[in-house]
């Protein structure tokens, strides 16, 4: 058959508000045109994030019934160190409430004042802590990668001259190789395992530890399988055996790839790094048994670890993206090509080229599609990281707004609804205006700025 269903049924549903484009506008205007600021029940389809907003699997809601909620030594964590433990390999394996606590234990442990840490792309709660902690986040993806129009098939691979150039040129206040699989602030696009190979070559030659941001490591291996030489006859959990063994640790948010609603972890091989993580993780997230979640979570992620290598799931998930966005660029709306595995993106700056990049058309086309249909997306471009630390402000790289899909929760009617909403926007494009901020906090400003339309 060559149509790709949903590989599930669905047992428990939420209901969908139906909102007005009235009530929108004015709802919009009350948030102060920050789509963060919404009440996610004015929103008819919320692709803000897939991040924690999976559908949990039956099978999942049932590992919840056997979390163990004891304080220290709970089979709940062992069942958890298993299942990641099986799937990457690191030694130690020591769990946080999301991602970027994971991020933030780390770069505390290894980021000083004036310190440079190279990755293909960091994502901007990486970019947070690194900056956080005084060091500078440096991205170097391959140049197709800021190319939204052009096809590549791992455009989210790191630049190994320019890695190789940085650490010659930057070694001694390096402390660590990033790598983020897929790379989601570059548009999803996956990492090849080639890529991760000649980076992890590259880095040891220098003496650092490679470390990736592992969120969507199940659709990165999935992307590997389909498009890299040699790989396609190969299990995905072998794929991913693979990815991490040619690193030193990972930072991760069981919110995408392992199908929960809160979670991650940090693995690392090194004993004394790992030690110093779980004495700083008593201070600030919880026992080193539990790190920040309940016994319940820890289950639920073991089992998603289970459930998310599954090709019948991986085949699903990335098809829908690659539906939408085959429909959007045959009705000529620029799109990020070829499309990512978690999220559909859409190239605002070449869509409304009218609107400079300081006046934000990412930004832009997210506040128009929520008011053309109660559609949440989120721009990632100027907003988000045209802010420099030193105060300035300049264009990002690109101007892309994000359309990302929980994973398991919205079907192919959802999806023909979205590009619809394209349809009708296409149509009244040139009348779309640009905004201007009117209030920001001082860091990662896209989600609480105030602004105004120009
Ligand atoms: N790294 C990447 C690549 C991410 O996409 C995220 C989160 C994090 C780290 C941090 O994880 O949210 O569990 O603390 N991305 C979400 C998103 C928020 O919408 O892309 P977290």
């Amino acid at each position: 058959m060559k149509t790709i269903i949903e590989p599930f049924r669905i047992k428990s549903v939420e209901p969908i508000r139906m909102t007005t484009r009235a009530e929108r506008e004015r709802l919009l205007s009350e948030a102060r045109y920050n789509l963060f600021k919404l009440h996610s029940d004015d929103v008819i389809i919320d692709l803000l994030t897939d991040s924690g907003t999976s559908a949990m699997s039956a099978a999942q809601w049932g590992a919840v019934m056997t979390g163990d909620e004891s304080y220290a030594g709970a089979p709940s964590f062992y069942r958890f160190e298993a299942a990641v433990r099986d799937l990457v390999g690191f030694r130690h394996v020591i769990p946080t409430h999301q991602g970027r606590a994971a991020e933030h234990l780390l770069f505390t442990l290894i980021a000083r004042p004036g310190d440079a840490i190279p990755s293909n792309t960091h994502f901007d709660t990486t970019r947070g802590n690194i900056e956080a902690a005084g060091a500078e986040a440096v991205d170097l993806p391959i140049p197709e990668g800021r190319k939204p129009a052009i096809e590549h098939p791992f455009k989210g691979n790191m630049d190994l001259a320019a890695l190789e150039a940085f650490l010659a040129d930057h070694g001694p206040r390096t402390p660590a190789v990033m790598m983020t699989v897929t790379n989601n602030a570059g548009g999803g696009q996956p990492v090849s395992l080639e890529n991760i190979r000649g980076a992890a070559k590259i880095a040891r030659a220098h003496g650092k530890p490679l470390f990736i941001d592992g969120c969507r490591f199940a659709e990165n291996a999935w992307f590997i399988k389909l498009r890299e030489a040699g790989q396609g006859g190969r299990a995905i959990p072998d794929i991913v055996r693979d990815m991490f063994a040619l690193a030193d640790g990972m930072t991760m948010s069981a919110k995408k790839d392992a199908f929960a609603n809160i979670g991650g972890w940090l693995a690392v091989n090194d004993d004394a790094l790992a030690e110093a993580a779980r004495t700083r993780l008593i201070q600030t997230e919880g026992f080193p048994t539990y790190g920040g979640l309940a016994g319940r979570d820890l289950d639920a992620i073991a089992q998603g670890l289970k459930e998310i290598v599954d090709e019948d799931y991986l085949r699903y998930r990335v098809r829908t993206n690659a539906y939408v966005t085959e429909r959007l660029d045959a009705m000529g709306v620029p799109v990020v090509k070829p499309a990512g595995g978690h999220a559909v993106f859409i190239d605002a700056r070449a869509f409304l080229p009218h609107i400079p990049p300081l006046q934000y058309p990412g930004h832009a086309l997210a506040c128009a599609l929520y008011e053309e249909a109660g559609i949440r997306g989120c721009e990632i471009g100027t907003v988000m990281f045209g802010r420099k630390p030193d105060g300035t402000e300049a264009p990002a790289a690109m101007d892309l707004v994000r359309l990302a899909m929980p994973r398991r929760v919205y079907t192919q009617s959802h999806a023909d609804y979205i590009v619809e909403a394209f349809e009708e926007l296409t149509a009244r494009k040139d009348a779309l205006r640009g905004l201007k901020i009117v209030k920001e906090p001082k860091m990662m400003r896209h989600f609480r700025a105030e602004f105004e339309k120009v």
